[in-house]
């Protein structure tokens, strides 16, 4: 890099650090119970927190209740949420029909220690959305949906390695970045780059005797909704196919770009598919599901069956949430318009960017979004910290890290707005979102 581009970048940094700062200063100054209710938190949980995604800096803010498409804090500020509780909110706040669900549910007992009359009516309407998923298992998030496919892939193959790829997430110990972090379950993986179709086809084709499983994010979530390039996936589920490896599709987040997933809109079957977030109907969820001769593995008629246990699998508040919303809400239009106005906020939102000549972009597929800020500026995390403090000032909330996961109670109205706040950040403060590039 030139000296002068050095310099640029250095005085870039520079007036991002200083408007960070005093965005947090304000932010600070707008919310002293939240402050007061984290640092009271802190007495019993490590830095105040049992989520580490929701944390920042300076202290974390505190959500008291939730309606329709808003949220609000413990300050009494007004926010539209755009982030639909990391993917899993799609019915909004509260939604009438979930709520009834609920509550019908509730009525007849929460634990019926048995098989339950709720389960096969969810079960049903995943196998019929999704054409690979022959056969289903609930479990109660989708780190452990994950962690029972990779199980599931191993025991079929009598293989130990996992083939995984840079920046994925399948949750809280199977996160990777450029390798496995130190929470990680220590399963044999190997980290790909995600994308490197030639890179990656090389690597199977020399280890693919050993790989047990092939598991991958169609779009990569919390790594910054970066989608799988076709290309590539289809490469994985040709060369998964020929090394007898599984190609296990995490789309835990992908799903809900069509009915049956990001896999029916590339036309790849892969062998086993986890599901999780807003299939509970916002309660706590994940499934795993795929081929009906790898599944029936978990039947327990068999005498060698493998066992897959957990309280909570079949809960009946799950079960009757997830069921309302796939059969009352999220039909398949609602969903398909759903994913269309993400793909025109996303557009309008990059010629937006563009018109103003500021140094953010924002990818994604359908109703999943992430800012990010171009040209790799050293200080991407703090760009995507201020307008997240930002946004949150003008009555926005999307994650810190700048994820939008639209849900079904977000209108036109609310995004209209959003769009004119996000010209008045823009407007605001020229030369911290204006970096060369
Ligand atoms: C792609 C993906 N896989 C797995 C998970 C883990 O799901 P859960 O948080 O329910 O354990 C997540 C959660 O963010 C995710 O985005």
């Amino acid at each position: 890099m030139s000296a002068a581009a050095n310099q640029r970048d250095a005085r870039s940094t520079k007036t991002v650090e200083r408007e960070l700062a005093e965005a947090k200063r304000g932010y600070s100054l707008r919310n002293p119970a939240s402050f007061e209710r984290w640092q009271a938190a802190a007495c019993a949980m490590p830095g105040g927190n049992t989520r580490t995604v929701l944390f920042f800096e300076p202290f974390p803010i505190c959500m008291v209740r939730g309606e329709g498409c808003l949220l609000f804090d413990a300050d009494g500020h007004r926010y539209v949420d755009l982030l639909g509780e990391y993917t899993a909110g799609i019915y909004g706040h509260s939604n009438p029909v979930i709520r009834r669900a609920i509550a019908a549910a509730l009525d007849n007992g929460i634990s019926l220690s048995a098989h339950n009359h709720l389960e096969l009516g969810l079960a049903r309407l995943i196998c019929d959305r999704f054409t690979s998923i022959e056969l289903v298992r609930f479990t109660n998030s989708g780190t452990e949906a994950n962690l029972m496919a990779i199980a599931t892939a191993i025991a079929a193959t009598g293989r130990r390695r996992v083939l995984v790829f840079q920046g994925s997430y399948h949750g809280g110990v199977l996160a990777f970045g450029t390798g496995p972090s130190r929470t990680t379950v220590p399963h044999d993986f190997i980290v790909a780059p995600y994308n490197d179709t030639d890179g990656v086809r090389e690597l199977i084709r020399r280890d693919g005797a050993a790989l047990a499983a092939i598991l991958v994010e169609p779009m990569l979530g919390a790594g910054g909704c970066v989608p799988g390039e076709p290309a590539f996936l289809e490469m994985l589920a040709e060369e998964a196919r020929a090394a007898g490896a599984m190609l296990v599709f995490d789309e835990i987040q992908t799903s809900r770009l069509s009915p049956g997933g990001r896999q029916e809109l590339l036309g790849i079957s892969p062998d086993l598919t986890t599901l999780g977030k807003y299939f509970g109907g916002g309660l706590s969820f994940g499934a795993f599901g795929g081929r009906a001769n790898l599944m029936s593995l978990y039947d327990p008629r068999r005498p060698d069956h493998l066992a897959h246990a957990g309280t909570f699998n079949n809960n009946v508040l799950s079960m009757a949430a997830g069921y309302a919303g796939l059969s009352q809400l999220l039909s398949p239009d609602a969903l398909q318009s759903l994913n269309r106005r993400g793909d025109a906020l996303r557009t309008a939102l990059n010629e937006q960017f563009a018109e103003s000549a500021c140094g953010l972009s924002v990818s994604g597929l359908g109703s999943l979004m992430n800012f990010h800020a171009i040209n790799g500026i050293p200080s991407e995390r703090d760009v995507l910290l201020l307008l997240f403090f930002d946004l949150l000032e003008r009555g926005f909330y999307c994650s810190p890290r700048g994820l939008i996961a639209l849900s079904l109670a977000v209108g036109d109205p609310e995004l209209a707005e959003f769009r004119s706040v996000i010209g008045d950040i823009l407007r605001a403060r020229r030369s911290a979102y204006t970096f060369d590039h």
